[in-house]
């Protein structure tokens, strides 16, 4: 659906009515459904494959909202959402228990974002309620960053997709936990562990929950495409390359910077799935601290199984 204000009313209807829409943000696109919906929340589950014991990001269109859903009294919040909102750092803080209880997996945390896609902007607005919404994937696949991208699957259970174009930042959002003594960076995203420390002027931790709770986008298979991912030096490449040279197989890495590179990256893996290309060969990018996130991503990708099961 093109996201004319006729379009964005028909989708705030009907998520106000309990169904769900794809909804475009910076990251990646978005299952959106009322956070204060006990069975739309459910329906996220159901359409996505997702475990239970996977919390959900609520959607804000701000710090007001925010508090309405969590406790943001405390200085460590304001000083992030101040710095960072609208934008990719979702925040986890107290849930006032508002929000339906599978949206923080019965838990007593609430992660927060405030994105800054005007198109979900406009929409959380028009609903007037926030929105449970995680990546709009099936479970441990890659994320859509193109309205193209969603799977089918997901399309068919859905009132809509609202097409905001390709998304700006192309991989999913960091997540900061400030209920932990020292603010804990769960996972990597396009704010790093040095923008959060700037900001508060505390190192944050980073230790994602793979280890004891495995969830989404922490799963240490995740972001895969079906094909397996083979991570080459650039000089493996270049001998799969000698033998074809147009190779549709390989990702090059071409000296782009890793916001450049981040952005691009499951729109590509996405084209290769729809070829079905396996293996998948990606070269390997620096090993540099500003690449952690792709760094990130690309593990989990090149740690899937070649099983259709999620
Ligand atoms: O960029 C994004 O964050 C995208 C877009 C749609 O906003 N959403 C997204 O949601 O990636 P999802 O559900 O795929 O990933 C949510 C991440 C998971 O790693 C989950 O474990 C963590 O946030 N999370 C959510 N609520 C939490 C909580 N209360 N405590 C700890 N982690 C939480
Ligand atoms: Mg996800």
């Amino acid at each position: 659906m093109i996201p004319s204000a006729e379009n964005l009313q028909l989708c705030a209807e009907a998520i106000l009515r309990g169904e769900l829409v794809v909804v475009p943000t910076e990251t990646v696109y978005g299952l959106a459904a009322n956070a204060l919906d006990p069975n739309a929340v459910e329906r996220i589950y159901e359409v996505k494959r997702r475990p239970s014991w996977n919390p959900l990001i609520v959607h804000v269109n701000g710090i007001d909202m925010a508090s309405t859903v969590g406790d943001v009294d405390q200085d460590a919040f304001l000083k992030l959402a101040r710095a960072f909102w609208p934008g990719p750092l979702s925040i986890v803080v107290r849930s006032r228990g508002v929000v339906a209880e599978r949206v923080t997996s019965g838990g007593k945390t609430v992660a927060l974002r405030h994105p800054r896609h005007p198109v979900l902007c406009d929409l959380i607005e028009r609903c007037g309620v926030p929105l449970a919404a995680p990546s709009a994937n099936i479970f441990t696949r890659l994320s859509p960053t193109r309205a193209a991208d969603v799977d089918p699957e997901i399309l068919s259970q859905v009132f809509g997709v609202l097409d905001g174009g390709d998304c700006e930042i192309g991989i999913e959002s960091t997540v900061v936990d400030l209920t932990s003594w020292i603010p804990n960076v769960l996972r990597l995203g396009d704010i790093s562990l040095e923008d959060i420390r700037e900001c508060l002027g505390v190192t944050p931790t980073f230790s994602s929950p793979e280890s004891t709770t495995p969830s989404p986008g922490t799963h240490p298979v995740h972001y895969a495409p079906k094909g397996e991912v083979r991570l080459v030096t650039p000089e493996e490449a270049k001998q799969l390359l000698n033998i074809a040279p147009s190779r549709s197989d390989v990702i090059e890495y071409q000296g782009q910077d890793p916001k450049s590179y981040a952005k691009g990256l499951y729109s590509r893996l996405a084209e290769m799935d729809r070829l079905n290309l396996n293996p998948i060969y990606i070269v390997r990018p620096p090993d540099m601290a500003e690449w952690s996130a792709v760094w990130d991503r690309l593990r989990r990708a090149s740690r899937a199984k070649t099983s259709d099961e999620p």
